[in-house]
């Protein structure tokens, strides 16, 4: 078989600058610039709304208003509290909430029409932090609290007890390619979308309900993303909303793509917290109970708030058995961009939590948190069940400490750094380690479900359609290498097609970093079905009445019988004799779920583990740091793809210290985001970067429970971040806010003499 055309790998086509968002997308004649109006208050009561000047403006085609909107003005993921447009009489709750939608020819004519809207306002004075939001009791929905053992009694009983605190902020997703949807009417009927998300069913769900259509009338596609990150799980209905509106009331193809600085201030964000807690342990650091108290800034409405809070509270322990624990979650409302999934959904900010608690034991008690992190993990025999009562199996927790102590040379650095720290004035050293355990699936049972379909066409070719978006996790490449496996097909003949709503129905989110373990086990499921059909076939072509078959190298063959047909033979004889060559499979995680009142259950199918060390040198003039080293040891199971899980884990790793140490989202005091853009909003960039970066994977852990033997990787190597921030809490001496950007590691400096 002969060599692909480069592009046609999606990935090398990333890399090449060929792949096309949507912004790329060559248009049909006619098609109409969407554009978003919105609230320029943070906490105000819309009395009057008129647009007729709007519709006079040149060029503009049509504007749409909540009482135009067909079907509920609703766009609410989970719990009813979000509408697509702000209704007159209604309240927006930040500024940025959309208003109504303008459709014209031009992107200027349409903003110039932005400034004929008629509107009157009482505006109210906004709630922007969560101390504010706990005085009031203002919650989004109750709060969650996980409870084991008797902690009030143990922490009584405690011989040490400290109390702490932690603040951290937000982030910001900055996919490359902001929120976008292009919906052109069909002519039977209906709506074909293309939308950069990442859960086209969400988007057609919503779509088909605003319009009062069927699921069945809407058709959403989705190619490759410019990333997503969380950002285009549940927010990406949004354009998708907007320009099917407007492409239904103009019967016109509608492009609807966010400014950069509206995508920041329209859309949510990694959710920001403060923590406080009490901990009590014993003399070795055994840590005895804790009580942890979390104020989640939600913003002004739900979005997937309660399933990001979920996920966190099933993660408040860490890598730790934690004997007794109180925690508490408070989802505070306050009038800014309702926060929503972003990598890690809650874990970052628990890991942030237990690992500060595990530091500051081991302060009070003058011992290396290194020790106890070892005196606190999960056990194999005993220790090992969850707080919500999960077994923690497969554990290699102490395996990857050790083995990561043993590659950084910890102590012997540690002894260095100690002389280092001495002889220098300006410049400190710190080193720290982070260690996570990462549940994988939806906790929500239902979604753990995925379809798929395989098409062979005569002449040998490979279709493959799976439920997963492409996002530049490399979902893709990974699905190709599974079929690849099963049915031996070279990669270079399997392609995978667009995402459609109309291949795959009733998808999940690509989310959760669950797109592999889904797609991949559908998949498989459609391979095995196929792969039973043909089987009788390939013997008959054998010549053989019964026999093994192995599918590989583009052949079947039987190697008892020393006979083998090449793949592409086996397809044409099999549609001569009329065999189907198109399969569907199915893949279902059941037994997931976890009771609301008591907090208990399973809410995960298997974890992921591993450990991090960070060395770094702080300059305490300048609050400027080099990261000098990284260590990363992390669990793929057997990976599905080497290149692309490395790939991830770098990519995880800079995307959580941008949030550690780098981006900070400024509000204002009437609720305007201040940090719209990259001239003042600062995420990582090469200088960044670690000077030796020593990232491993840990294969020798296979994952009977999933496909192929490997873990989910892509959001869990985030966490590694922290064991940067807190290598600079270790050289600055101090306890630090995330993110710890250089204004805040020299601070404190003028404080002192
Ligand atoms: N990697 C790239 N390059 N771009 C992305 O948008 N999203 C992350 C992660 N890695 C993302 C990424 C997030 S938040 C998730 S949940 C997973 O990829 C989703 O992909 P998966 O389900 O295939 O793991
Ligand atoms: Mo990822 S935050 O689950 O999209």
């Amino acid at each position: 078989m002969t060599e692909p055309n480069f592009s046609q790998y999606r990935e090398a086509a990333h890399l090449s600058g060929q792949t096309r968002y949507i912004p790329d997308l060559d248009l049909y004649q006619g098609t109409l610039i969407g554009y978003a109006v919105t609230s320029p208050y943070a906490c105000a009561r819309l009395l009057h709304l008129n647009i007729s000047r709007v519709l006079l403006s040149p060029g503009v085609e049509a504007v749409i208003t909540a009482q135009d909107i067909p079907g509920p003005n609703t766009m609410a993921p989970i719990i009813d509290d979000e509408p697509c447009l702000l209704p007159v009489g209604g309240t927006c709750g930040y500024m940025g909430q959309v208003v109504c939608i303008i459709a014209a020819d031009t992107r200027e004519n349409a903003i110039k029409a932005v400034a004929e809207i008629a509107w009157e306002w009482d505006v109210m004075s906004p709630v922007l932090s969560v101390e504010e939001s706990l005085e009031k009791e203002d919650f989004l929905f109750k709060p969650l609290q996980l409870k084991k053992g008797d902690p009030a009694e143990a922490l009584k009983n405690a011989p040490f007890r400290e109390r702490g605190s932690l603040e951290a902020g937000g982030q910001e997703h900055y996919y490359f390619e902001p929120q976008a949807a292009y919906a052109v009417p069909l002519h039977q009927g209906g709506l074909l979308i293309r939308s950069s998300t990442q859960n086209p069913t969400d988007n057609q769900r919503f779509a088909s309900a605003l319009l009062k259509m069927k699921a069945s009338d809407i058709e959403v596609q989705t190619g490759c993303l410019g990333g997503g990150f969380g950002g285009k799980q549940s927010q990406a209905t949004w354009t998708v909303a907007w320009s099917s509106l407007l492409a239904w009331k103009t019967n016109k193809p509608v492009i609807f793509i966010l400014d950069r600085d509206q995508d920041f201030r329209i859309t949510g964000k990694r959710h920001g917290f403060k923590a406080t807690w009490n901990v009590g342990f014993d003399g070795q650091g055994k840590i005895l109970a804790v009580d942890i108290s979390m104020a989640y800034d939600c913003g002004w409405c739900n979005d997937v708030s309660l399933a990001v809070l979920h996920h966190c509270i099933f993660h408040v322990d860490g890598a730790y058995y934690l004997p007794n624990l109180n925690a508490i979650l408070y989802p505070c409302r306050t009038n800014k961009p309702s926060n929503t999934a972003f990598r890690g959904f809650g874990v970052p900010q628990a890991i942030s939590v237990i690992e500060s608690i595990i530091t500051q034991v081991a302060q009070i008690l003058d011992k290396d948190p290194v020790t106890i992190r070892w005196k606190n993990y999960y056990g194999i025999k005993k220790n090992n069940l969850t707080p919500c009562n999960m077994l923690v199996k497969n554990n290699i927790l102490r395996t990857v400490h050790r083995r990561i102590v043993q590659k950084s040379d910890y102590f012997k650095l540690r002894k260095e750094i100690n002389i280092f720290n001495k002889s220098h004035y300006y410049l400190k050293r710190g080193l720290a380690m982070v260690t996570g355990k990462f549940g994988i699936s939806f906790n929500e049972s239902f979604l753990n479900q995925a379809g798929a379909l395989i098409n062979i066409y005569r002449d040998g070719s490979v279709l493959i359609h799976h439920p997963g978006t492409e996002m530049g996790q490399g979902l893709h490449d990974k699905m190709r290498t599974v079929v690849h496996r099963e049915l031996g097909v070279s990669t270079t003949y399997i392609r995978v097609s667009d995402t459609s709503t109309s291949v795959i129905p009733n998808t999940t989110s690509t989310a959760a970093s669950t797109g592999s373990d889904f797609g991949g086990a559908a998949l498989k499921d459609a391979c095995d079905k196929l792969k039973k059909r043909l089987h009788p076939i390939a013997l008959d072509m054998m010549g053989l009445e019964k026999g093994k078959l192995v599918w590989e190298n583009d052949a079947v063959s039987c190697k008892e019988a020393g006979k083998s047909i090449p793949f592409p033979q086996l397809a044409f004889h099999s549609y001569l004799i009329l065999e189907s060559l198109s399969e569907k499979g199915f893949y279902k995680r059941e037994n997931i779920g976890f009771n609301l009142d008591t907090m208990e259950g399973r809410p995960y199918w298997y974890y992921v583990m591993g450990s991090s060390v960070a060395h770094v040198e702080l300059n305490l003039l300048t609050g400027k740091f080099r990261i000098l080293d990284v260590w990363i040891l992390h669990d793929c199971g057997e990976p599905i793809d080497k290149g692309i899980d490395l790939g991830q884990i770098h990519g995880a790793f800079i995307q959580g210290l941008g949030w550690c140490t780098l981006e900070k989202l400024i509000t204002d005091p009437s609720g305007r985001l201040l940090t719209d853009s990259l001239n003042n909003y600062k995420i990582p960039g090469i200088y960044e970067l670690p000077k030796r970066f020593h990232i491993e994977l840990f294969e020798e852990n296979p994952e009977p429970l999933n496909i192929h033997n490997s873990r989910a990787i892509d959001e869990p190597p985030l966490v590694y971040a922290l064991s940067v921030w807190f290598a600079l809490r270790d050289a600055r001496g101090i306890i630090l806010p995330i993110p710890a950007t250089s204004e805040e590691l020299i601070k404190p400096l003028y404080n002192e003499k």
